[in-house]
């Protein structure tokens, strides 16, 4: 016998038990998006590689060492699984024109992808549902982003998510900024590890979000970036606070959030948990203002999030208000020469008529599928059994509130099937 083969490591089978809350989840956050005036777009899993190197940005972790990429012998093509999805929206906005009659917001949701060290709440195929607004320059629009989350939330049973929120300022701020800092961590690079050492040469603001609390106690000590932002940062920034103030949206300002992708200015934020462990950034986004004409487009601005789904999803069952999973309406159970028929069409028929039910297979006695019918968690069972069959009747049986059991016409079935549904849920 060939041994049997497994999922690739850190891309995960979400079975039917736990689809029914992924479904719940995805639900409740699409309702919400759309509510909000956010329309959906869904582009391609595989984009060029050029596409990603040129928007997250060649000294990221990402475009790094994440990527699943690989060239495409048959059309001569370097491709990547994408780790990410503002990069396609974007450039699906650029090649579509989408923004030529005025701003748009927009929503995905998907798979990505991204060559990480699984663990818990990290993983190498993960599903993001992301929100990007395209033309807004003001703060308006970023905090009603950050605003819609903090509704979205509760609206998940979800609560204790706290929200961090940062300005980065403009790529000439930064630059400036950029030339003291190097100064100030070349001065303590005895106290820099191999990594932050790194990205002193190619992402010096990046030590500045360091794990590793001896580099954070010399991140701590950098000039802030706050102090080289001009005028309208500051004005964005102070504006942005305001709304989320108004809004009654609690947060806190952290200097060294400065996220893991090259195409952000301005406006920062993530939403965290302390109930997941290391992986606790639920959502992260921020402003991209820079991104279309990099990517080729009109200079047109950007602001948006993409929220971690697995995360969510685990934050949801750990509370415990997580919904059940579905019943079917309906067991059909059948016994008999010829019964099997009159099952099926009944089946049929009430199936068309909306309901939702399950038609015994694989034969078994009575008994045994029985014994299916409650497995099955459905509210009813019906039989057509040789005496119903004799009579032209099914036998309807309540699985879980009552044990009644009546015999209806098969030919009436249907017409009466919604008075006995509603009395096996009474
Ligand atoms: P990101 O911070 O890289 O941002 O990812 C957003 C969220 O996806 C994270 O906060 C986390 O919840 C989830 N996530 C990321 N990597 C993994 C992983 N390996 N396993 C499980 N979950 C993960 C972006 O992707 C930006 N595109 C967000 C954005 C949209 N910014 C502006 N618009």
């Amino acid at each position: 016998m060939s041994s049997p083969l497994q999922a690739i490591r850190g891309m995960n089978d979400v079975l039917p038990e736990e689809m029914a809350l992924w479904r719940s989840f995805g639900g409740i956050v699409e309702t919400c998006l759309e509510r909000w005036g956010y329309r959906a777009i869904r582009m391609p899993q595989v984009e060029q590689t050029a596409l990603f190197r040129r928007a997250i940005g060649e000294a990221t972790d990402i475009v790094e060492k994440e990527m699943y990429s690989w060239r495409d012998e048959l059309n001569n093509e370097e491709l990547t699984l994408r780790p990410e999805g503002t990069a396609s929206c974007v450039r699906a906005a650029i090649e579509h024109s989408l923004v030529y009659d005025g701003p748009k917001r927009l929503w995905y949701g998907g798979p990505m992808y991204r060559h990480e060290r699984p663990q818990k709440g990290r993983y190498r195929e993960f599903y993001q549902y992301g929100a990007e607004a395209f033309g807004y320059p003001g703060p308006d629009v970023d905090a009603e982003l950050i605003v819609m989350c903090a509704r979205l939330w509760p609206e998940l049973g979800l609560s204790g998510l706290r929200l961090e929120l940062n300005t980065i300022g403009s790529a000439e701020e930064r630059a400036r900024h950029r030339a003291d800092l190097v100064a100030h961590l070349r001065a303590h690079e005895g106290k820099l590890d191999a990594d932050a050492k790194r990205r002193l040469q190619t992402n010096p603001l990046r030590v500045l979000d360091s794990k590793n609390p001896i580099v954070q106690e010399v991140a701590a000590k950098a000039p802030p970036l706050m102090n080289y932002l001009g005028e309208g940062s500051l004005a964005h920034f102070e504006g942005l606070k305001k709304l989320l103030a108004g809004a009654g949206i609690e947060f806190a300002v952290n200097p060294r959030l400065v996220r893991g992708l090259d195409y952000y200015n301005l406006t920062v934020f993530e939403w965290i948990t302390d109930a997941l462990g290391a992986q606790g950034t639920v959502c992260g986004g921020g402003r991209y203002d820079g991104l279309f004409a990099q990517l080729g487009g009109k200079p047109t601005p950007g602001v948006g999030f993409a929220m971690g789904c697995e995360r969510l999803v685990a934050l949801m069952k750990d509370s415990g208000k997580a919904p059940a999973a579905p019943r079917p309406d309906a067991y059909l159970l059948h016994q008999g020469e010829g019964a099997a028929d009159h099952a099926f069409a009944l089946a049929d028929a009430l199936r068309s008529a909306g309901h939702a039910v399950v038609l015994h297979a694989g034969g078994g006695s009575f008994k045994s599928q029985m014994k299916k019918a409650d497995a099955s968690g459905a509210w009813l069972a019906l039989v057509v059994g040789e005496d119903e069959l004799r009579a032209g009747e099914v036998s309807v049986k309540m699985l879980r509130k009552s044990a009644e059991q009546q015999r209806v016409a098969r030919a009436r079935a249907v017409e009466q099937f919604n008075a006995f549904l509603q009395k096996a849920k009474e």
